[in-house]
């Protein structure tokens, strides 16, 4: 399959498309204005006070001149929607950070996101995917495996109330993980924008359940196509009927288990070909999902052989997240999918420490001056 050129990847800005029950800002913006008027008698502290203070004068256009933009885009309005009025203080004050920080260049004590990685083992080889990658998959070059249930819970426990978006998953198929299950249950309650990407391959009643009780957000169903030839084309080792019928299980229990879940699934679609359609997309997914998505391919999959690229913008996920794999390493970025760039492992460092360590300050101080292509594979990456 043709592979497009791609000169540039807009991390802040991946969505290609994106439909499905999307609301207007205004209910949003005066649940914000509202917010502005009990924000003096709120118990938060002052840092973070100050945070949702400035989010809330961006969005309801009440900035400071010179103050950074901040906007209510189609999907904050939707994840607001589902954010109770007692909970809008924290989600602004991540939501902010999330957003702002990589445009500002700042950091605080935790990183804005985390992506925490169950397994790095996949059963697929989509061809936009790493996974294609022979000397990342062999298991004797030490990449493959799954992370502990000791290594999740100290994770989680170290982020919790100090980190608001957290995704499970990054390299691999976090449902292929043998503790998924416990791992879903520990996540109960502890975050606000707790989200998970699969192929769905793994999906079982008793993982749907969990999924449903454990307070996700977002669970992204990564199909890319709406019929069976091009999906197993794409996704490669994958069948679209399994799938499918593991997506329409999920939404029934949805419906019939969980009719006040707050979740939002989507199904997404990683835009590589112009065989893909995004209304048959829309057509064929939206009967079983809230949402449907197309986000920018990332040629990321074979950036250690990729010539260096021209770019001397810096990487925004410096600011923004942290990735942590199943043995513990904490990463700058899924791109270095061989972790050339590990800044420090989690048994050993607190992730706070890891964030704000010399090893990640020496890689944003070289991107800031201009000078990513000193690194690798930060010279021959797309993102900015
Ligand atoms: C690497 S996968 C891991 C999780 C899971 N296996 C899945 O497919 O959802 C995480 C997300 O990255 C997307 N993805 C994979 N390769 C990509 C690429 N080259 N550019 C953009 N997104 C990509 C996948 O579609 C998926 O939504
Ligand atoms: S995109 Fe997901 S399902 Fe496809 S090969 Fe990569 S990790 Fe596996």
């Amino acid at each position: 399959m043709e592979r497009p050129p791609r000169d540039i990847y807009v991390k802040s800005n991946s969505f290609e498309t994106l439909a499905g029950h999307l609301p207007g800002g205004e209910e949003a913006l005066h649940r914000i204005a509202d917010l502005m008027t009990r924000l003096p008698e709120m118990d938060l502290p002052p840092d973070r006070l100050a945070v949702v203070d400035k989010a809330c004068r961006a969005l309801t256009g009440d900035a400071t001149e010179g103050e950074p933009t901040f906007e209510l885009k189609v999907h904050i309005c939707e994840e607001i929607r589902h954010i109770s009025d007692a909970d809008l203080a924290r989600y602004l004050f991540y939501r902010y950070r999330y957003d702002v920080y990589p445009e500002i260049k700042r950091i605080d004590a935790f990183p804005p996101c985390v992506q925490i990685e169950p397994t790095s083992i996949c059963n697929y080889r989509c061809v936009f995917c790493y996974q294609t990658d022979k000397s990342f998959t062999q298991g004797r070059h030490g990449h493959m495996g799954m992370m502990s249930l000791d290594t999740f819970k100290s994770v989680v426990d170290q982020i919790e109330g100090e980190v608001e978006a957290v995704t499970l998953a990054s390299r691999g198929e976090p449902l292929m993980c043998r503790g998924i299950g416990d791992m879903l249950s520990y996540l109960e309650g502890k975050f606000l924008g707790l989200k998970m990407n699969t192929n769905a391959w793994f999906l079982t009643e008793d993982l749907a359940h969990r999924i449903l009780q454990t307070g996700f957000n977002t669970l992204v169903f990564s199909v890319d196509a709406a019929e069976p030839e091009l999906y197993a084309r794409l996704r490669v080792n994958g069948q679209l009927e399994r799938v499918l019928a593991n997506i329409k299980m999920f939404a029934e229990i949805r419906r019939k288990h969980y009719p006040d879940s707050q979740i939002i699934t989507r199904a997404s679609g990683v835009h590589f070909s112009d065989e893909q359609d995004f209304s048959e997309m829309q057509g064929f997914w939206s009967e079983y999902v809230d949402q449907v998505a197309f986000v920018d391919y990332n040629p990321w999959e074979n950036v250690y052989d990729t010539p260096p690229r021209d770019i001397t913008t810096p990487c925004s996920d410096l600011w923004r997240r942290m990735f942590i794999w199943w043995d513990g390493k904490a990463n700058p970025c899924d791109v270095d999918y061989k972790s050339h760039l590990c800044a420090g492992t989690v048994d050993t460092t607190d992730i706070s420490a890891i964030w704000r360590g010399e090893s990640y300050q020496r890689l944003r101080d070289q991107h800031l001056a201009g000078n990513r292509q000193a690194v690798a594979p930060c010279a021959s990456c797309a993102v900015i």
